[in-house]
Formats: C-alpha cells, sequence, structure tokens
C-alpha cells in the first residue's frame, strides 16, 4: 500500500482531519461520527456551524446505511456513482453521524466520489467521511494539494492526488417526496441535460421554484478571490490586468496582460477542471482584476457561471457596503 495512503486513513482513525483528493476538488475529511474531529473542520475553515456538510462513501450500500433512498434517489445514486453528484435524502435514524454533520437539518448530503486515491481511504478506512471543500470558509476551493497548503489551514495531514480532474464541486440534487420532481440545489459536473437524460424528468432550478430546497451554503459568498472579478470582458486590457482566457489569445500576451489559458480550444470541460487553479494562479501573480472572457452556459457551463457569479458577485460585496442581512453561509 502507498505509505501515504496508510498515513492519510491512520490519521482519519485517530481523529484527525486530512485534506484528500476527490475528482471535484479537494476535501477536508474527518470520521462523520466522531464529534470532535467534526468539529475541527468547521474551526480550520471558519466555517458557519449551521451550514451542513456533505459525508462522502464508498457506496450505494454504505450510504444507505446513513441515508434513506426512495427509488429514484437509488436510481440517481446507481446510474452517477462513483461519482461527481450529491444526493440530498432523509437522515436514517440511529445513523451515528456526529450532529454538527447536519446541522441540525433532518436530511442529509451524500456523495460516493470516483477519486482513486479517496476510494483507496473511504475502503480501507470502513469510515463515512464528512468533507467540504479544503478551503477557508468563502475562499477559491482547492484543486490541487498546494492550493491547501497556500491556504494556511493546519490540517493534520495533506494527501497530494495530483490536479484534480473535473476542477468544480459536485452537482447536488434532491428528490421531491412524491418521486415526481428532481431539484438542483448547486450545478455541477454532472450536468442537468445527463441527469434528465438518465430520468426522464425535468429538473428544476431553486430560481425556478420559490418552494425548492436550497443548500445553505450555496446562498452567498463564496469563491472569492483576492482581485476583483470582472466577467464576459471582450476587447483589449489594459497592461497589468488579470485574464481568464477561453479560446487563443495572442494579443493579450503580447501586450503584458498576465493571461491564465482555461481553453485554448474553447473546451468548457477543460475550462471547468482549470477554473479554480486559474483564480488562484492570477492571485498569486497580485493582478487587481481579473477579466472573464464570455463563456459558455449548457452543459458544465452553467456550474462554470455558478462559481463565476459567486466569485464577482464576492468581489462587488465587499467592496460595497454590505448589509448585515446579505452575509451567511460560505462553503
Ligand atoms: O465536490 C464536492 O461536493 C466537494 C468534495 C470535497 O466532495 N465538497 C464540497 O463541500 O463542495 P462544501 O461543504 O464546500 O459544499 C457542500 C454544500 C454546501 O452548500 C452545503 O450547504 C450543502 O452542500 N449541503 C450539505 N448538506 C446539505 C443538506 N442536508 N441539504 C442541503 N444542502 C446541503
Ligand atoms: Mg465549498
Amino acid at each position: 500500500m502507498r505509505e501515504d495512503v496508510k498515513i492519510a486513513v491512520e490519521t482519519l482513525q485517530r481523529w484527525g482531519v486530512v485534506a484528500l483528493p476527490t475528482e471535484t476538488v479537494y476535501g477536508l475529511a474527518a470520521d462523520a461520527t466522531n464529534e470532535f474531529a467534526v468539529r475541527k473542520i468547521f474551526e480550520l475553515k471558519g466555517r458557519p456551524r449551521r451550514n451542513p456538510l456533505i459525508v462522502h462513501v464508498k457506496d450505494l450500500a454504505r450510504a444507505e446505511e446513513i441515508g434513506v433512498f426512495s427509488p429514484l434517489s437509488r436510481r440517481l445514486a446507481s446510474v452517477f456513482w462513483p461519482g461527481p453528484l450529491t444526493i440530498v435524502v432523509p437522515l436514517r435514524e440511529g445513523a451515528g453521524l456526529s450532529p454538527l454533520v447536519t446541522a441540525g437539518h433532518d436530511t442529509i448530503a451524500l456523495r460516493a466520489p470516483a477519486h482513486p486515491l479517496m476510494q483507496m481511504v473511504l475502503s480501507l478506512s470502513g469510515l463515512a467521511l464528512a468533507a467540504p471543500s479544503a478551503n477557508r470558509s468563502g475562499a477559491v476551493s482547492p484543486t490541487e494539494a498546494a492550493h491547501v497548503r497556500g491556504s494556511g489551514m493546519a490540517v493534520d495531514f495533506i494527501l497530494d492526488g495530483g490536479a484534480a480532474e473535473r476542477g468544480l464541486e459536485s452537482t447536488i440534487v434532491m428528490v421531491s417526496d412524491d418521486e415526481r420532481e428532481i431539484f438542483l440545489l448547486r450545478p455541477g459536473p454532472v450536468t442537468v441535460e445527463a441527469i434528465e437524460g438518465a430520468t426522464g424528468l425535468k429538473v428544476k432550478h431553486a430560481a425556478q421554484d420559490e418552494t425548492a430546497p436550497v443548500a445553505p451554503g450555496a446562498l452567498h459568498k463564496h469563491y472569492a478571490p483576492k482581485a476583483r472579478v470582472r466577467l464576459g470582458v471582450t476587447g483589449a486590457l489594459a497592461p497589468g490586468a488579470g485574464l481568464l482566457a477561453f479560446g487563443p489569445e495572442a494579443q493579450a500576451h503580447a501586450s503584458g496582460v498576465v493571461v491564465y489559458q482555461l481553453s485554448e480550444r474553447a473546451d468548457p470541460e477543460e475550462a471547468a477542471r482549470r477554473l479554480f487553479a486559474g483564480l488562484h494562479w492570477l492571485d498569486g501573480q497580485g493582478v487587481e482584476e481579473i477579466a472573464v472572457r464570455p463563456l459558455p452556459s449548457s452543459g458544465v457551463g452553467a456550474a462554470l457561471q455558478d462559481r463565476l457569479q459567486r466569485a464577482a458577485a464576492q468581489t462587488a460585496e465587499t467592496t460595497g457596503s454590505e448589509p448585515e442581512t446579505a452575509g451567511g453561509e460560505q462553503g
């Protein structure tokens, strides 16, 4: 067995907090049944206690010990797991999780991740792992071990699994009690189009339906780089500006603009994989503003737009005067 995987497993079994790779972003993981370890996650992130955590499991069988799956939720799990889909289901009585994990809700968000190292840790430890993204609350999510190190959080161990393959946090869905509706709580790598294709049902967004459930963490500030973010920028930029490019950018390179190329061939999947790394990198370059070229909005583009709009809104909020009520949940 890989020595680093062994250390990760032992650290988790001894109430430690470990940053682990998943196919979406790096997670800050702890034994979901251990109150002490889960509390440490909230403390390291500075995360509001009312924002619940996703629990990661090896497979559907393990998930069913923790949550109650309706036939439709089970179908979603069997189509998309292991993979970047989180399913919110009623919490099973006696599941034994630390109450901090669910933040007082009677539902639980569950996911079986596909990353081989994460799978190994889940199998070898036998644990269900509570794991939010491994960034300080409100900051840009990490897609590389170096991003976690750079955050300065005093985690007990970092398992380095290279760059995350998908690059955006999992899609979160919840099925209505009558099994007729699927609500989208957070867009992500598993697209609405794919979910509709697999189920034959129309996916509803919280924005389209006031009664739809929301992810507490999706309400407000998130994904804030230090630089200001400006979206949909076309045309030339001043020298020294930061640019998230999508498609060829020969001119900008020549004119002293600091360019991070999301995808030279304008591929949305590649842009999704590279978005957070680009925000981290441009912040590291010390640019004051990050201009973003127009990006597609269908397929995984929906998740790209979601994350970028939050990043841009955050910078708008912190530069303006922010009413007390607008503060809130972060992830
Ligand atoms: O890809 C991912 O999902 C990553 C990796 C590490 O798995 N994790 C992640 O966790 O993004 P976090 O904590 O950054 O985001 C979890 C989101 C939050 O918005 C939280 O409010 C929501 O899931 N959530 C958790 N439990 C919930 C529940 N019972 N009902 C509704 N939303 C829930
Ligand atoms: Mg997060």
